[in-house]
């Protein structure tokens, strides 16, 4: 069921060792690539990294990057700032649909922040990422999220996790 599945979602950030299956990558790349977008104009592009070099790099984006030393795979998500204003939103329901996608066959994921976030006191954590994979200048990096066999395992959530006061009915309550 939806929620059984929104439930067991969590950031996983431990990873055993060892390849992912193709079909895995590709059920987790089909998830992304269904995604909708504003006016359906799908203001993305995906780079896939497994190479071990390459992962350790990414790891070094930002503070909070480091499990992706240890992903299997990681999935950087390119927003093409040319094509959409809101590319932001399109690419934030791509990285959560890649996260349910990774949980429902048993994988563990976890977002990385990269727009808005910084290398260095003045590098970006996009440019960063962009000099190494070679991404045009028009793309921001979204984020990368890490994917990998959950070496952790982290309670679903519950009715703890469901703040209802903030849902109001008809009108803004305090
Ligand atoms: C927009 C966004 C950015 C995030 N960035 C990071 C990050 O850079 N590093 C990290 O370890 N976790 C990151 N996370 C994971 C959150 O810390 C995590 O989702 C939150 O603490 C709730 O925990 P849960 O995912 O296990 O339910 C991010 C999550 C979101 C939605």
């Amino acid at each position: 069921m939806f929620t059984e599945l929104l439930k067991k979602r969590r950031s996983v950030r431990k990873y055993s060792s060892g390849p992912l299956a193709e079909d895995q990558i590709r059920i987790i790349t089909e998830a992304a690539l269904l995604s909708p977008s504003s006016r359906n104009i799908r203001p993305w592009e995906f780079i896939l990294v497994r190479d071990p070099d390459t992962l350790r790099y990414l790891s070094r984006a930002k503070e909070g990057a480091k499990m992706i030393a240890d992903a299997a795979l990681a999935i950087v998500i390119l927003g093409d700032t040319e094509k959409s204003d809101v590319w932001v939103e399109d690419c934030s329901i791509v990285a959560s649909n890649i996260l349910l996608a990774v949980t429902d066959i048993g994988l563990g994921a976890c977002w990385v922040q990269i727009r808005n976030r910084f290398h260095s006191g003045t590098e970006r954590a996009g440019d960063y990422v962009s000099a190494r994979l070679g991404v045009p200048e028009r793309f921001e990096v979204e984020a990368v999220i890490a994917v990998g066999r959950p070496e952790e395992k982290r309670p679903p959530l519950g009715e703890s996790d469901m703040d209802w006061s903030k849902v109001h009915q008809e009108r803004f309550s305090a």
